[in-house]
């Protein structure tokens, strides 16, 4: 704590909301997964397509670098015990099966540093592993490089969470140096950095955009999974039932997005193994997961955690070996049957 009651306060407001994020995220996501966009995206199953397991690799290859799992475990908490928790079994998880790890926005460690250790964990349980230091827009790249040195971190991730500070009470109301401060932390990151949305979907038009300011990886978070709208929404006392479900899914984005952006990345409603596969085959070269595993690790402990992320890797090399794809990449391009809205969709787009 400093000696500002301001800053005091405000630390101890962001304190609070992290405990909040986890108990309606977990409210939200448990129990059986609900319908989104990845079941209008169906997979043609051919009978004699299938291949080995053995001759299935998860390496990954995002612009140039190799991620050893196609599945990585999203950013999203540290601060409080609670988070602590969580933060240790996942990164256990992400040791134990070779998964990339994100922390979550590492602002209030920046601003309290004796909340640092609840993200430090992450990379004292995962010391070799692949470890991306999230942060939101709107922080000087002098802010982006602490972030990253706390966590040793092999990228980092910025937040674009616009959505999601209108709703909140006490978020920010003022984005127009987003644009340029991503290109300003871009020009001077040490690390590759991954430009993120939280669950709203980063549409074509803003992908060309970061392509344009030379961002090189994206993931487009979209709706349809754990909304931050309904989060905030119940944090602060009501108003906005209507913007629940605001926002393009994951697949919609991924339809959407151009062709020349070096790498794509999906997440925001991915369910289960399949549908990874629906990602990939839609472009994404790794996809992430974010409220599933934190229930895992929540309501379960650092085993479970380690098991449920093993499933979801076995699983999805399973499905791999069915439709006959050797890499994850190999599974982009497989034959799938856009349906309903999804297919109507990539009309209005003019996609085919
Ligand atoms: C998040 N998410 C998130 N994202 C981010 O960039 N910085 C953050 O600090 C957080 N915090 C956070 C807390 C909790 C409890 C959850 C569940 C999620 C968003 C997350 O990375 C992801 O974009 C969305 O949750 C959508 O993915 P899922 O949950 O549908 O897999």
């Amino acid at each position: 704590m400093t000696s500002d009651p301001h800053t005091n306060d405000r630390v101890a407001q962001s304190v609070a909301r992290k405990d909040d994020h986890i108990r309606l995220a977990l409210e939200q996501r448990r129990g059986p997964a609900s319908s989104n966009d990845f079941d209008y995206v169906e997979p043609v199953h051919h009978a004699l397509d299938g291949i080995d397991i053995d001759e299935v690799t998860l390496d990954v290859d995002v612009d140039g670098w190799v991620w050893p799992a196609p599945i990585y475990i999203n950013g999203m908490t540290g601060g409080t015990d609670n988070a602590e928790r969580a933060n240790r079994a996942l990164a256990i998880a992400a040791r134990e099966n070779g998964m990339p790890i994100a922390s979550g926005s590492l602002s209030i460690a920046l601003d309290a540093p004796e909340t640092a250790p609840s993200f430090r964990v992450i990379r004292e349980e995962n010391p070799n592993g692949l470890v991306f230091a999230n942060l939101g827009a709107g922080r000087s790249p002098d802010d982006a490089a602490r972030a990253i040195d706390l966590l040793e971190a092999n990228a980092l991730q910025l937040h674009l969470n616009a959505v999601q500070e209108t709703i909140m009470r006490e978020g920010s109301r003022g984005f127009s140096t987003w644009l340029r401060d991503v290109e300003r932390i871009v020009e001077a990151a040490e690390v590759p950095v991954i430009i993120k949305e939280v669950g709203f979907g980063l549409s074509g038009r803003v992908l060309r955009q970061l392509r344009d300011l030379g961002v090189r990886i994206a993931d487009v978070s979209g709706a349809g999974g754990t909304s931050f709208a309904r989060i905030e929404d119940e944090r602060s006392g009501g108003g906005y039932a209507y913007m629940h479900h605001y926002g393009q899914s994951a697949v919609n984005c991924l339809l959407d997005a151009p062709a020349d952006f070096p790498a794509v990345l999906a997440s925001g409603g991915v369910r289960s193994p399949l549908d990874v596969i629906r990602a990939l085959a839609l472009g994404a070269r790794a996809v992430g997961v974010a409220g599933p595993f934190l229930v895992a690790a929540m309501d379960g402990d650092e085993e479970t955690a380690v098991n449920e992320t093993q499933r979801w890797l076995t699983q999805t090399r399973q499905l791999l070996a069915l439709l006959g794809a050797h890499t994850p990449a190999a599974a982009t391009g497989i034959d799938v049957l856009l349906r309903g809205r999804v297919r109507e969709f990539s009309e209005l787009r003019g996609i085919d």
